[in-house]
């Protein structure tokens, strides 16, 4: 839910705007002047305005120019009709978010007012990094282990230098947050911040979303429109899943990098822009430079200043610490008193390979929280989110083509009268190895685990001849 401004002299036009954002869940202000809206914005800092061109007294875009001095990381979105299109696309070189054409067209204009919402977000709700971050709300950063607090220095570091940066870790690991946490810690934390995602853009309108066209540039271009990159002027253009970008688009971002300019498809000029870039990305940028995907000089230019976020199962203790915290928000979030977690079901979280990393974690807290009948969450609840095979489970061994493969690969080998039981030793041996490091050497706990008795483990761990070197209890 938000708070958004309209500044509109028409009284029929502010209701019905009004009418249109409560029904989606927001609260509105309304000014009919931009005087009495900058008033407003004064009292206190809406998520977002649309403001409407034509106004008597301060115009819209004099409106738009005030509010930008004020706060430039507040969402404008520009009303603007047919004769008044160019004022409302100079509003946008300024860094305007966006201008609608009236009369316009409800659910685009909904969209564009979610999209203006989300970017408002990233630039102002704060990522909280510090070691005692408040968890109850905004957006917190967590991580003790060692690797992210070395991780954490790293963005204090390099933070308020105008370096590009790479934020480099598989899907889920907070790139993202990382990438928001060296916005607000940089120089430029009060500038734009806009970010734009490589994959979830066709090709086609990438190009013109970053950089913008001029009129006539292409079938349907009646209007100059500005890009991003020229809106976030002064400030930072995050380019999330840069490993996706298209390789004509990596010309361009190589070019911006070294000479700072834009130009506008179908235009002549060369813009010069300030912009500091981020980008992230859970690709193999070195196996796509070896398919020729990835151009290579763009792969040496941005890959100077890399912060690296490891898998989640690279970090057992913060699997135990964003746990807690995860449930702890999902029950507050849900009403309920938080349940907790048995040992039993904090060492499957542990033990488990998180594909999906944070994310997953958090969603598997979510449901676990949602599921969860009164009494701290059991082993099998979430054993059945996460699919491992727990103590209630068929356990059904899953559709893993490495594990086939080594299987085939097995059998070719020692095909004879012990192939099946050499295989399944081999895989036992591993669970119990996982077992044991999931629990920190802990037998009474592995063998809960496992669902077999304790001496049934010593005696495979004595059969496997396995070497524990955690704490043995
Ligand atoms: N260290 C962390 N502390 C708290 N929350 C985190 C942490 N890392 C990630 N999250 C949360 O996990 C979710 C995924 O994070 P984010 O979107 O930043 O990941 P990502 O690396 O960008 O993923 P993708 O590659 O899929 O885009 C978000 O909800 C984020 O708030
Ligand atoms: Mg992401």
């Amino acid at each position: 839910m938000a708070d958004i401004l309209i500044i509109d002299d028409d009284p029929r036009l502010r209701q019905s705007f009004a009418k249109l954002l409560t029904s989606e869940g927001h609260t509105t202000r309304q000014a009919p002047s931009g005087e009495a809206g900058l008033e407003l914005m004064h009292e206190k800092l809406p998520d977002m305005a649309v403001i409407d061109l034509r106004l008597p007294g301060m115009n819209g875009f004099e409106t738009f120019k005030a509010m930008r001095d004020i706060e430039p990381r507040m969402p404008v979105v520009i009303m603007t009709a047919y004769g008044t299109t160019e004022t409302a696309i100079e509003a946008t070189k300024l860094g305007a978010y966006d201008y609608v054409l009236k009369p316009f067209d409800i659910p685009v204009f909904l969209k564009l007012v979610d999209n203006a919402l989300q970017a408002g977000k990233f630039m102002r709700s704060r990522v909280d990094m510090s070691s005692e971050p408040d968890t109850t709300r905004g957006e917190v950063l967590l991580g003790r282990s060692q690797c992210m607090q070395e991780l954490f220095k790293a963005v204090g570091r390099v933070a308020p230098t105008d370096a590009t940066v790479l934020i480099r870790g598989e899907s889920g690991t907070g790139k993202e947050l990382v990438a928001r946490a060296v916005y607000q810690h940089s120089l430029r934390s009060h500038k734009p911040f806009m970010v734009i995602n490589c994959v979830a853009i066709p090709e086609t309108l990438l190009e013109s979303e970053l950089f913008g066209y001029e009129k006539g540039a292409f079938t349907g271009a009646t209007n100059r429109r500005i890009g991003k990159v020229e809106q976030a002027n002064h400030g930072t253009v995050f380019l999330d899943e840069i490993g996706d970008m298209p390789l004509t688009i990596q010309a361009k971002i190589l070019r911006l990098l070294q000479e700072k300019q834009v130009e506008r498809l179908g235009g002549r000029d060369t813009i010069p822009v300030d912009v500091r870039i981020l980008a992230a990305t859970n690709r193999d940028l070195e196996a796509a430079v070896q398919d020729g995907r990835f151009r290579e000089d763009l792969y040496y230019r941005l890959k100077v200043v890399s912060l690296h976020i490891p898998p989640l199962r690279e970090r057992g203790e913060d699997i135990a610490h964003l746990s807690n915290f995860f449930l702890a928000r999902h029950s507050r979030d849900v009403g309920i008193d938080n349940p907790g977690l048995t040992t039993e079901a904090k060492d499957i979280l542990r033990a488990y390979h998180w594909p999906g990393n944070v994310r997953e974690l958090a969603n598997t807290l979510h449901k676990a929280v949602i599921f969860s009948r009164g009494g701290p969450i059991q082993a099998q609840d979430v054993s059945s989110i996460i699919g491992q095979p727990g103590k209630q489970q068929s356990g059904c061994v899953p559709d893993n083509e490495a594990l086939e493969h080594w299987i085939q690969n097995t059998l070719n080998r020692n095909s004879g009268e012990n192939a099946l039981e050499s295989i399944t030793d081999h895989v036992a041996a591993l669970t119990i190895k996982t077992a044991l490091a999931a629990t920190g050497g802990n037998r009474t706990r592995a063998a809960k685990l496992l669902g077999i008795s304790r001496p049934t483990l010593v005696a495979k761990i004595d059969k496997y001849g396995l070497r524990i070197d955690a704490k043995i209890s």
